[in-house]
């Protein structure tokens, strides 16, 4: 297992870096923009293969580096599905897993700090993002904060974990590094509190200044989508509406690159494909799958995901290497679902 804190000292964010193994898929939790290069070179020398990058929430106090990570690693963008970012590649719910080759991580939504807050259990540790922190709590004061979540975040859900798991949170301040559940319960001045109520009362009254960065991280961190009307002027996309009159075609093959769970849960488009993101390279170079069935029929390769994201990252990569005929689906299957496109399970 390999297992990375890093630190920006300037927010007094812990990024994580997660792998199974040396020269495996990595995923990384709340990445900051100004270390997106230390982040990357990590990744390199440790011989790893970013496929995912995650925030948390949405951050007030530093610009996320997901959208600089995406763009430098064609790794897939990830946050929950309460979040207001524009567009991510992928949006995950309380239950979800999150997962790469030999990690997963379970999805909690754990509401409080924002209403988009989620934390990330894998085995002995969690994640916490800003819900608890290290001998405190995030402060519920913006953002839709709301303590009485919190306190049910923390309460009914965090501290329920078994008392030996390592709590890894979004933020220290004071140089923390890493605590437990049963030190958080014993020991978080927050946390010494007999009701609900109690804790609300403690919340509201904090009076803390907002974030210096605030004003400029929270409108930038809104907006960390690809930009997919590039694909689409370049005459490599079609809206869901023109897609969904291609049901049936005999020219056209629907390309699925989201993950079974992703499929299971959302449905499919009928006949479609299925050829995971993580294995697209292969899939789209010479003796590939796409790229054999595009040679040898002259189908149009439509390809779609959850929002588009990957799809667009594909169509170019696919465009890259000859595959012409490559397509991206815009918006992905959330677009063909607001079309009225029909989906089969
Ligand atoms: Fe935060």
């Amino acid at each position: 297992m390999i297992f990375r804190q890093l630190f920006d000292s300037i927010s007094g964010t812990y990024t994580y870096l997660l792998a199974s193994r040396r020269g495996g898929e990595a995923l990384i939790i709340d990445p900051v923009l100004e270390k997106v290069d230390r982040y990357i070179q990590l990744v390199d020398e440790l011989d790893l293969r970013l496929v995912k990058a995650i925030d948390t929430h949405l951050h007030a106090d530093h610009i996320t580096g997901l959208g600089a990570l995406r763009d430098r690693t064609h790794c897939i963008t990830v946050m929950g599905e309460r979040s207001k970012v524009d567009v991510v590649s992928m949006r995950l719910s309380e239950g979800d897993k999150l997962t790469i080759e030999g990690v997963a991580l379970d999805v909690l939504y754990t509401p409080g700090h924002t209403d988009d807050s989620y934390s990330f259990l894998m085995r002995d540790r969690v994640f916490t993002g800003d819900t608890l922190l290290i001998r405190g709590t995030g402060r519920t004061d913006f953002q839709n904060g709301d303590a009485r979540a919190q306190y049910d975040s923390i309460f009914n859900k965090l501290l329920r974990l078994p008392d030996e798991t390592m709590v890894f949170p979004a933020h220290d301040y004071k140089g923390e590094t890493v605590s437990t559940i049963a030190e958080e319960k014993r020991f978080n001045p927050r946390l010494q509190v007999k009701s609900v109520d109690e804790y609300v009362d403690l919340m509201g009254n904090l009076k803390l200044a907002n974030p210096k960065m605030m004003d400029v991280a929270v409108p930038a961190n809104m907006r960390v989508g690809l930009a997919q009307d590039e694909i689409a002027r370049r005459g490599w996309a079609l809206s869901a509406r023109e897609a969904i009159a291609l049901i049936g075609c005999p020219d056209v093959a629907f390309v699925d690159l989201r993950e079974r769970a992703e499929r299971e849960k959302h449905g499919t488009i009928a006949g479609s494909l299925h050829a995971p993101y993580p294995e697209l390279a292969e899939n789209v170079g010479r003796g590939g799958m796409l790229h054999e069935l595009a040679r040898a029929t002259g189908k149009r390769i439509l390809l779609y995901c959850a929002f588009g994201e990957r799809s667009a990252m594909a169509v170019q990569a696919a465009q890259d290497v000859g595959l012409a005929s490559a397509c991206n689906l815009t918006g992905g299957i959330d677009a063909w679902k607001k079309a009225g496109g029909p989906l089969t399970r």
